[in-house]
């Protein structure tokens, strides 16, 4: 909806939560597992420990309960509620969505909901998504969700993927803001070219499930992990210094970078470029992994939990991953 200066309604985050799963997966744990070593996992990757679904918990379950603190927080229940967006590629199952799923469980019975799949790029593509229909006036409200439980799709026996990934979930509410607050500018993108370096190929169309697709373990992610590496430290700059642009903003401006939580070395690469000192940077991947679209959502939570967000502070988030896509956006809290 256009304000009296003709601009579009400024939105921002009115209210977030996480959450992740109780069990924790250890480096020991792994080393038991397949032939690894704390010492290759943390000074390759950063990780220390991920957290694990129950074998009860489903996306939507950790999905949920990120939600329920999201609404709380931003004191509404969720029959106010306008849109849901849940990106993810863990859904519960392929249809109804995990939004959908959802809708029924907060009681958002006038909410539009529908699942948004851009792997570890999804929740900023999830906020893009949702904040042009608020800007525009369609909708007054939206909860975006980051959730995955990649637990479910990695093969615990590949020593290449298995170390890398966690299960968690990050929930915001979006709504208006003061002027000049709230997402400044977006900058997303895909190199569908790259996909083959990142993907799991079965159950789907292509090769539905079958005896020989599980045999062939093509139900499990497939990852060509310097490829992959090389595609974000270029797209971790490229994304970043092209969305401050669109913000009229400048590397020094930034106070918080929330960068995706795949790799510190991918998360030091960026710090350099940007120029950037350890407190202006978030940092959990030792304590969750990779948790795909929960990823840059765990880290900004966990920032506003610890005190390290203020109003007015200009927010930089980057995600990349499947697809291959990135995602950054611009944020004035
Ligand atoms: N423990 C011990 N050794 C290992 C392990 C392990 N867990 N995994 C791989 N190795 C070995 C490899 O077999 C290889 O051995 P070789 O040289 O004898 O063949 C050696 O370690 C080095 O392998 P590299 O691939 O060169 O290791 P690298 O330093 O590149 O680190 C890693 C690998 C951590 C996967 C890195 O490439 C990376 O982080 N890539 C990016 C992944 C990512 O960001 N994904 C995000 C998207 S995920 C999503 O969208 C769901």
């Amino acid at each position: 909806m256009r304000n009296m200066n003709n601009s579009l309604r400024p939105v921002g985050i009115v209210g977030a939560g996480k959450y992740v799963p109780e069990r924790i997966l250890t480096n020991q744990d792994l080393e038991k597992m397949v032939d690894t070593s704390d010492e290759w996992i943390v000074s390759r990757t950063g990780i220390k420990e991920r957290h694990i679904a129950a074998p009860e918990e489903a996306t939507s379950d950790l999905a949920y309960h990120a939600a329920v603190q999201a609404l709380e927080a931003a004191g509404m229940s969720g029959s106010d509620l306008d849109l849901i967006i849940v990106a993810t590629v863990t859904p519960d199952m392929f249809f109804p969505s995990t939004a959908c799923l959802l809708q029924d469980r907060l009681g958002a019975k006038k909410a539009a909901a529908f699942d948004l799949s851009a792997a570890c790029s999804g929740f900023v593509y999830g906020l893009a998504t949702a904040v042009n229909f608020l800007q525009t006036g369609m909708y007054n409200n939206a909860l975006v969700i980051g959730a995955d439980c990649l637990s479910r799709i990695t093969d615990y026996s590949d020593r290449n993927t298995c170390v890398l990934f966690g299960d968690g979930a990050g929930a915001v509410v979006l709504g208006e803001v003061p002027e000049g607050r709230g997402f400044q500018a977006f900058d997303l993108g895909a190199e569908g070219a790259g996909g083959a370096h990142l993907y799991l190929e079965g159950g789907g169309s292509r090769v539905p499930a079958s005896l020989e697709s599980i045999e062939a373990k093509k139900h499990a992610i497939f990852m060509n992990g310097r490829e992959v590496f090389k595609f974000a430290v270029r797209v971790m700059g490229s994304a970043t210094e092209r969305v401050l642009e669109k913000a009229g903003a400048a590397k020094g401006d930034v106070d918080l970078f929330i960068p995706h939580q795949a790799n510190i070395r991918i998360i030091h690469s960026a710090m350099e470029r940007l120029e950037l000192p350890p407190e202006k940077v978030v940092v959990n991947v030792d304590k969750y992994a990779n948790t795909s679209a929960a990823s840059v959502p765990l880290a900004l939570i966990e920032a506003l939990e610890e005190g390290r967000i203020h109003e007015g502070d200009t927010i930089l988030m980057v995600g990349f991953g499947g697809g291959l896509t990135w995602g950054a956006s611009v944020l004035k809290w």
